[in-house]
């Protein structure tokens, strides 16, 4: 059943390009924040006390750190990333259907009975254009074919959901249904530069499309008002800032002992109602 969820909940800003400190000052900018991604290069930077320190400041925090090894390396990595408060942790889906099926018990096991962190399976890269990735990769599949076949891979290992450009989203969707989780990077709003992505949507598109969350990040990030920049991205609302369409999913965040700003009402990773919710500005349509 699709649940309503506040339209900032559908919006994670990627902290990239930051140390922790500038992360922290960064998000105190933008009040109505529920969801950060921390990403390579904040962690390598800073880190696992980061994910803590975002932790305590009422954030839920999507962990991407894009696992990709052999399968007792990446079941390993899972597991101390759910013990870290990671609520979304990326996986590379080309690691096989092995290494994606022990990633997920570790993070069952590592949830000790408590709603586990939902794992997320990167397709291909948003920053991969068609004719590139063949010639490069040497893959002969088609992207439209080759993303579903990765999708199915993941979800068929019991994997929550999946990272897709916004372009796959609607073939993926109809594939597979709420609860799984399409998390899609490569978003643009109207007029804002591609940078290194190739395969880009607007938030709207996305979301229309049947995306669960969009990552943001330059477009947010380095806009010269970050706030509005952000709010700019958020889902058009039809029943006072919350939006449809969306479960409560797997998840939640094994040592979730901090009040959560947003969404999480409940142990779920990655949908839900306010909780110490702060009301939505106006919301607006996207283009
Ligand atoms: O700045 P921008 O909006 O392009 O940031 C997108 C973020 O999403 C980056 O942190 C990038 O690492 C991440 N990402 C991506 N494509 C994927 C998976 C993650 O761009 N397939």
């Amino acid at each position: 059943m699709p649940d309503s969820v506040p339209a900032a909940d559908r919006v994670i800003v990627a902290l990239d390009g930051m140390d922790s400190d500038q992360a922290l000052a960064f998000t105190a900018m933008l009040p109505e924040l529920c969801w950060v991604k921390v990403g390579l290069e904040l962690f390598v930077t800073a880190g696992p006390a980061v994910v803590a320190r975002l932790r305590e400041r009422g954030l839920r925090v999507f962990l991407d750190l894009k696992f990709h090894d052999i399968p007792a390396t990446m079941a390993g990595a899972c597991r101390s990333a759910a013990g870290l408060g990671a609520e979304l942790i990326t996986v590379h889906a080309c690691a096989g259907r092995e290494a994606l099926q022990v990633s997920q018990a570790a993070v069952i096991e590592a949830a000790a009975g408590r709603p586990a962190p939902t794992l997320l399976a990167v397709t291909v890269l948003t920053s991969w254009e068609e004719v590139r990735f063949a010639a490069e990769l040497q893959v002969r599949e088609p992207l439209e074919r080759y993303v579903p076949h990765l999708a199915a891979l993941a979800a068929a290992a019991g994997i929550g959901g999946c990272v897709c450009s916004p372009q796959e989203v609607s073939a993926l969707r109809a594939a597979h249904p709420h609860p799984f989780a399409l998390v899609t990077p490569g978003i643009r709003p109207s007029g804002s530069p591609r940078g290194d992505q190739r395969r880009v949507m607007t938030p709207a598109a996305a979301l229309a499309a049947g995306a669960s969350h969009l990552v943001v990040g330059r477009p947010i990030t380095a806009a010269p008002d970050p706030a509005a920049a952000w709010r700019d991205c958020w889902p058009s609302s039809r029943s006072g800032g919350r939006v449809d369409g969306l479960v409560r999913e797997a998840g939640g965040g094994t040592g979730a002992q901090t009040p959560l700003r947003c969404g999480g009402a409940g142990p779920s990773g990655l949908a839900g109602g306010t909780r110490g919710g702060r009301s939505p500005p106006d919301q607006r349509l996207l283009g």
